[in-house]
Formats: structure tokens, C-alpha cells, sequence
């Protein structure tokens, strides 16, 4: 028997409206032509849409093609019809330049089909970096039910008996090649075993922070994001959300019930726990913009930083995907969270109850991969918002802090202790590959790397370039990171304690563009402040010299679309959405 929902289905406008017999006829036919019955078109059953971004162009999220199976399953077992539907692809680790240009490009087609076809309800197949994001805010603009199912990680790699994590070691790789100890061949080798399966990066890379927050905001099954792309785990919870969504349809369950200032808040939370990516700000900000949220930056240290590193996961610790899985999971890092009161436990999530009812009884397995507040890898592991008179703000993951430098800049708030050193500034990543080894940039242990011209309008989308490597020089000599900063974004799966997301970005007009290689720069952790050591009469000079020079020169737009949205997109500070795009919130109901 056909459920029935408490408000009149959305695709009935469609498919069964009396008042319009030529536009329902007109909208009817076509979709009966692949074998779809009027019977079944017109009986009342919600209209499912599978949002796929599964393609052979990004192979982190392919597998979807496989789960989207189960999840059509689940549909039809549940009393729906499923509709499975492309998202503009978006693979990380393939698209030039950068795929930061396409979360929002992503984003906006998502938006126009949720609102301009005959769908009910969605399961967003998430995964890779940028697509779960995408997917949210797309989800969260249109406010139909959705529920989201992540892929999940690839297994762990393995090399010489020891865990690769995917990401992660191309950053160790390059050192090692920077340094002579291997070549060309054996780099491609070694970065090639860290993905030995389907799904994505098994590293808490940002596409593992993203799912987990996902399942941390509520939005998708509990237990379900950690669970590795090729266990038998994963198309039976592709079935089960498949099943969960038609009745959501029913209920009404809509991503405004559950994307709460209280669900951001957790999910924050979370994100110190797990030792999240920097890219996390960047995705939630934007998510509660387009749910219509109040969470400014600040939020991140005032709500976060005080959470420990329970996690250990590369690259701040030692495991991978599948350990993650084993110990327990999301709800295993939320439950000892609420054991410590830091969880709004009341918060909604996608089966219809509380994430504390969800988490509450879920144990930790392996006590070293998921630890306890008591054995903690790091205190305090969540991130600083920084400003100065360089940027407005910026962030930085002080989980991935060495020991060392917290102890001596950090730990103490009384200590006057602040590092001080001469900025090296590149204007972008191929300036910067071109110069770091140049013996003649007089590069020293106690240099701070500066790159600019890498934000959303410098380099289209913002390019992940802030995390550099010192000098093959220095690293012979055992200097193996400096201090970087940037106005651009680094890859989750880096564990640089790199000062990031610097807004405004230099090519609109903020003041990184004023820094000349060879200035003094205070970076005060314990205040929060960095600031470059030059007096205001000489900064005012050099503004004047910039903006009789017309600003910030960056390269020209090679696509329509640069072109489009660096007229549209805002600071990573603000989550790099486009703006115009941010008033339309709900639009199904308006
Ligand atoms: Fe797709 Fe890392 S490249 S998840
Ligand atoms: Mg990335």
C-alpha cells in the first residue's frame, strides 16, 4: 500500500495534475519511454532522485555507479521511484586547473535540477573532496528532503609493511625525491600503493573530514561514513539510505530541521577530534550560508579549539581508512564527545532521531585509533583564527603542530615568546616551483614562506599551494618544514602547520600583496596576531604604489566559467560561495 505524505508530493505538479492535462501529458510521455509505467508515474509514490557524481572522470567517487544499484533497491523496496541523474564530475586529484573551481560550479547544476524536475527527495552520493560539499549546499538551497551517502575511503595502502595513506605521501615522497633518496620511478611507485581500491583518499584527507561531517551534521546514516568503499557494509547502507529517504518524503524530514547552528556546532566539534582538513571551514562556512546559518569564522576557535585530537589518523597521526572504520567510527568520536559534554545532543539527524540517541551507546574498538580525552594525541587540537595587519583572518591546524614549536609558541599564554622571521614571497605556485631551490633566494631555517595569487580570483578557485616544501638545500640538512602562509588553500591530506585561507587574497587587493621578500614578520600564536614589521607610513606608500599599478596581476581566465565566477565568488573567508547565489534559500516552498 502507498503511503501518503502529509503535504501533496511536489512531483504530482508534474505527473498527475488535472488542471494542466496538456502540460501532464507532455511531462508524462517521455518518461515512459525507457519502460516507466503511467501506473506507476501517477500512483503517488515519491519521485527519488540519485544525485550521481560516480563517472569515469572521478574515479574517487566511480564506485557510486555500483552502490547506486542498492540504493534504487532500497527505493522501490521503501514505495519510491528512482530517478538517477549526473552531477557535474568533480575529481580531485584530475581536474586543471584546480577543482576548487568546481564545487560551485557543481553546486549551482545540482540546484537547477533539484528545483526544475519532477524529484521529491535526493540521495546525494558523496565522496571526493569538493562533491560533498557541492551536493550539501545544493541540497540545502532547494530544501527538499536529502540524505547523503558517502562512498567511502579507499583501503589502506600498504608499502614494505607499513601504511601509505593516499595524499599524505606525496608530500613525504617529494622530500625524499627533493633530497636524492629516490627517483622518479620509485616516487610514481610509491605514490601508486597508497590507493590500492575503489573510493577515496584513506588519509583523513578533506573527503574523509567531509563525509564524517556529514554524518556529524545529521545528514547521512550513523555509522555510515567511515565504512570503506569495498566492504559488503557499504551497498547494504547504500540500501538502507535508499529505503530511509522515501520515508523522509514522507515525514517531511528537509535539510533546514537538521542543518542547525547546533548541527554546525557539532560538526566543528568533530572536526578538531578527528583532525579535520583546513578545507572544512571553508565547506561549512559556505553550506551554512546557503542553509541560511550564522557562523562566522570565529566560531571555529570559539566553539573548537579547545577540543582534543582523539583520532589517529595520517596526517596528524599514524592509521587509515579502515582502522577508522574498525574502531568504531564517527558515532565511537561523538559519543566519547558527549561523554564530555561538547555535543548539542538534541541536534536531528537523517533517520528521524537525536545524534545523542544515534551515538550514545557506540563503543570504541581500537583504543589507539580512536582515543579517549584522558590519552589524547594533542589538547587543544582545534583550530586558531589568526588576523594582523597582512590579512583579516586566517586559520591554522594546530593539530599538526610539532611538539616543539606548540610547547615553545603555544602552550604557554603568558610567554612573550613569538616567531619572528624574513618572509620569501611567491606569487603563485609556478613562481614559487620555479625559485625555491635557487640557492641565490638566500632561503634559511628561519625564513617564512609567503605564497599569494593562490585565492578563489588569483588562481580561479583557489589552488591548494600553501603547503611548500623547504629548499632540497635545507631538507638535506635536515630542515624538513617552515612556517608557510598563504592566501590560498592546502591539501587536507598535508600535515603543514601552514597559517591558510588568508582573506582578503591579494588579487583583491588585501594586504599580502604588499609584502616584499625580505620583510620582518611576527607571527604571535598566543594573541592570534601576524603581522609584517613595517611601519604604517611605509605601508601606506607601498598601497599607493600597488593601486597606481592597478592592483594585483594575476593570470588571464581560460574558461568561460574562471571568467563567470571570479565575478561572482567571494573570499575563502567567507566560504568562497558566489555571492549573488546567497540569498535563495528554500526555493522549493517559495
Ligand atoms: Fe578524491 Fe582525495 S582525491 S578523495
Ligand atoms: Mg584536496
Amino acid at each position: 500500500m502507498t503511503q501518503t505524505s502529509p503535504k501533496p508530493l511536489r512531483s504530482r505538479a508534474w505527473f498527475d495534475n488535472p488542471s494542466n492535462p496538456d502540460m501532464t501529458a507532455l511531462y508524462l510521455e517521455r518518461y515512459l519511454n525507457y519502460g516507466l509505467t503511467l501506473e506507476e508515474l501517477r500512483s503517488g509514490k515519491p519521485i527519488i532522485g540519485i544525485a550521481q557524481t560516480g563517472s569515469d572522470l572521478s574515479p574517487c567517487n566511480r564506485h557510486h555507479i555500483e552502490l547506486a544499484k542498492r540504493v534504487r533497491e532500497g527505493i522501490r523496496e521503501a514505495g519510491g521511484i528512482a530517478l538517477e541523474f549526473p552531477v557535474h564530475p568533480i575529481q580531485e586529484t584530475g581536474k586543471r586547473p584546480t577543482a576548487g573551481l568546481d564545487r560551485n560550479l557543481a553546486y549551482m547544476g545540482l540546484v537547477e535540477l533539484l528545483y526544475g524536475y519532477p524529484i521529491d527527495g535526493v540521495v546525494l552520493t558523496i565522496g571526493c573532496d569538493k562533491t560533498t560539499p557541492a551536493c550539501l549546499m545544493a541540497a540545502a538551497t532547494v530544501d527538499i528532503p536529502a540524505i547523503a551517502l558517502s562512498v567511502g575511503p579507499m583501503l589502506n595502502g600498504w608499502h614494505r609493511g607499513e601504511r601509505v595513506g593516499s595524499g599524505t605521501i606525496i608530500w613525504k615522497a617529494r622530500e625524499m625525491m627533493a633530497a636524492g633518496e629516490i627517483g622518479y620511478e620509485e616516487f610514481i611507485d610509491l605514490v601508486a600503493t597508497s590507493a590500492p581500491s575503489v573510493g577515496y583518499c584513506n588519509t583523513m584527507g578533506t573527503a574523509t573530514t567531509m563525509n564524517s561531517l556529514a554524518e556529524a551534521l545529521g545528514m547521512s546514516l550513523p555509522g555510515s561514513a567511515a565504512i570503506p568503499a569495498p566492504y559488503r557494509e557499504r551497498p547494504q547502507v547504500a540500501y538502507l539510505t535508499g529505503k530511509r529517504i522515501v520515508d523522509m518524503v514522507h515525514e517531511d524530514l528537509k535539510p533546514s530541521d537538521i542543518l542547525t547552528r547546533q548541527a554546525f556546532e557539532n560538526a566543528i566539534v568533530v572536526n578538531s577530534a578527528i583532525g579535520g582538513s583546513t578545507n572544512a571551514p571553508i565547506h561549512l562556512t559556505a553550506l551554512a550560508r546557503h542553509a541560511g546559518v550564522d557562523l562566522p569564522l570565529q566560531t571555529w576557535e570559539e566553539v573548537g579549539h579547545k577540543t582534543p585530537l582523539l583520532v589517529n589518523l595520517q596526517p596528524a597521526g599514524k592509521y587509515l581508512g579502515e582502522d577508522f572504520h574498525q574502531a568504531g567510527g564517527v558515532p565511537a568520536v561523538v559519543a566519547e564527545l558527549m561523554r564530555r559534554g561538547q555535543i548539542h545532543e538534541d541536534a536531528l539527524t537523517v533517520n528521524g532521531r537525536t545524534i545523542g540517541d544515534n551515538c550514545r551507546e557506540a563503543k570504541v574498538v581500537l583504543p589507539d585509533v580512536i582515543r579517549d580525552f584522558d590519552t589524547a594525541l594533542v589538547k587543544d587540537a582545534g583550530f586558531l583564527v589568526l588576523s594582523g595587519n597582512v590579512f583579516d583572518s586566517a586559520i591554522m591546524k594546530t593539530s599538526v603542530i610539532s611538539p616543539e614549536f606548540r610547547d615553545r609558541y603555544l602552550s604557554d599564554p603568558t610567554s612573550p615568546d613569538a616567531f619572528t622571521g624574513c618572509v620569501v614571497v611567491f606569487d603563485g605556485p609556478e613562481d614559487y616551483h620555479r625559485r625555491i631551490d635557487d640557492p641565490a633566494e638566500g632561503i634559511t631555517p628561519d625564513s617564512i614562506l609567503v605564497m599569494r595569487g593562490a585565492g578563489p580570483v588569483g588562481h580561479p578557485g583557489a589552488a591548494e599551494v600553501v603547503n611548500m616544501r623547504p629548499p632540497a638545500y635545507l631538507i638535506k640538512q635536515g630542515v624538513h618544514a617552515l612556517p608557510c602562509i598563504g592566501d590560498g588553500r592546502q591539501s587536507g591530506t598535508s600535515g603543514s602547520p601552514s597559517i591558510l585561507n588568508a582573506s582578503p587574497e591579494a588579487a583583491t587587493g588585501g594586504a599580502i600583496a604588499l609584502l616584499k621578500t625580505g620583510d620582518r614578520m611576527r607571527i604571535d600564536l598566543n594573541t592570534r596576531r601576524v603581522d609584517v614589521l613595517i611601519d604604517a607610513a611605509e605601508m601606506a606608500e607601498r598601497r599607493a604604489v600597488f593601486e597606481a599599478a592597478g592592483g594585483y596581476q594575476y593570470p588571464a581566465s581560460q574558461t568561460p566559467w574562471q571568467e563567470f565566477q571570479r565575478s561572482m565568488i567571494g573570499e575563502l573567508e567567507t566560504g568562497a560561495v558566489l555571492e549573488p547565489a546567497v540569498k535563495y534559500h528554500r526555493i522549493v516552498d517559495t
